[in-house]
């Protein structure tokens, strides 16, 4: 199968030299091709280029006249595979209660993991895949999902099946995350220790097993898992192949970036409360920082450092934390746009950190995230619109005109 993109007003994110990601002054920088050709191959990215240069194939041609095209985004970071809704919780956050305040009374995630119980496989699966239909339309063709709202055997497992059907369904690329250790649930409340040796003794060995994990995570904070329960866990986790991604500094920082960099984590996701120490920890490794504006929105908390992070030097990362808590979206249009006005990150910078970023941080590079030979033709074909900077400007309209997985038009 060929596809030829012709006239395209502009090509984003081109990289002629592989690259696995961008950092500091780099991250301003997104190349681009005006008046481009690309040509799809067998679901590949083929070659592209100047319309001068245009091949003339005989093929299937897109005619891409007055409209852009950019890699699908590269969602490192969701709890997509939920069951049921929280809106109570936010009325109540509304009324004046914090997201703390309203777990320790056993909302927040507990709550989830009541409701996903109470939810069949097949249930829970139905209500994952409209979430996931909903997020490819909106450009998403990469996407990390976690589990973490199971808290028990069975139901832990339940999650990461419906991850593994999703994953062998759909044509995106799809990493599944293990996060046993969201919450300590209820019946452990007095012996948390307990429930980290079930996560590690029971959990962990069986996820192994049936492969339904690539990555491992921890609620790495104040009243939920502490240094040394996370350290545990992610030294479990290597013992089965599994590195980790970790939920670090949402509401306090203790001291989780380190534990990350010392332990090669893939990522550091949050990231709203920073000291000077997270920074030079940060600087040492190759571990990704990751963004979630969205949740920052939604609970009125702080935004991660942007400016700080990236003019230090560092790469940033942005995904969407979709769940049904903290960020009840999976708009990644949103979330650049969000970055941009909330985090002072350039268009490009924002771009880059949900493109090429993003595949990094859930070990996707190569494969996603850029225009490039040999790349998955994972595609946002936009709308008519004057530059790529629209796009996060624009924030409450929807720009996209079609998405392409492995060069396909999703219907
Ligand atoms: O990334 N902070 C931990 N986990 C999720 C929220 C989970 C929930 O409230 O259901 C997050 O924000
Ligand atoms: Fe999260």
């Amino acid at each position: 199968m060929k596809v030829l993109f012709k006239h395209i007003k502009e090509l984003v994110q081109v990289r002629e030299t592989p690259i696995r990601y961008v950092a500091g002054e780099d991250m301003k920088v997104l190349p681009t091709i005006k008046n481009a050709y690309l040509l799809v191959e067998d679901s590949k990215i083929a070659a592209f280029g100047s319309m001068d240069l245009c091949p003339n194939d005989d093929c299937e041609v897109v005619d891409a006249t007055g409209r852009i095209i950019l890699p699908t985004w590269c969602d490192s970071h969701t709890h997509l595979v939920y069951a049921g809704n929280r809106e109570q919780e936010f009325v109540q956050r509304i009324q004046g209660k914090s997201y703390e305040e309203i777990a320790s009374l056993g909302g927040g995630i507990l709550n989830s993991a009541t409701l996903l119980g109470e939810t069949s496989e097949e249930d829970l699966y139905k209500q994952s895949k409209q979430r996931l239909n909903e997020v490819i339309r909106l450009g998403t063709g990469a996407i990390e999902i976690k589990s973490g709202y199971g808290l028990n055997v069975a139901a832990e497992l339940k999650m990461l099946r419906v991850i593994k059907l999703l994953s062998e369904e759909y044509s995106l690329p799809i990493r599944a995350t293990f996060l046993g250790a969201h919450a300590v649930p209820l019946e452990y409340k007095e012996n948390k220790q307990g429930y980290i040796d079930v996560v590690i003794n029971d959990m962990l060995p069986l996820i192994a097993k049936e492969k339904l994990a690539d990555y491992v995570d921890v609620f790495c904070e104040q009243g939920y898992f502490s240094l040394t329960d996370t350290e545990l866990i992610i030294r479990a986790a290597q013992s089965y192949g599994l590195p980790a991604k970790l939920h670090v500094n949402q509401f306090n920082s203790i001291g989780g970036v380190g534990l990350a960099v010392k332990h090669d984590a893939l990522s550091v996701d949050h990231l709203e409360v920073m000291n000077d120490e997270d920074f030079e920890e940060l600087s040492k490794g190759d571990t990704m920082p990751v963004a979630l504006p969205g949740c920052s929105y939604f609970l009125g908390i702080p935004y991660t450092p942007a400016r700080k992070i990236i003019d230090s030097g560092l790469p940033l990362a942005l995904a969407s934390d979709f769940n049904p808590g903290s960020c009840p979206s999976g708009n990644m249009n949103r979330v650049v746009s969000a970055a941009c006005i909330k985090m002072k990150m350039l268009p490009e910078e924002a771009i880059n950190a949900a493109t090429l970023n993003g595949a990094y941080a859930m070990g996707l590079d190569g494969e996603v995230g850029a225009i490039a030979i040999g790349h998955r033709a994972n595609l946002i074909l936009t709308k008519e619109i004057p530059s790529y900077s629209f796009i996060p400007y624009s924030f409450g309209s929807n720009l996209i005109d079609k998405v392409y997985l492995n060069g396909n038009e999703v219907k």
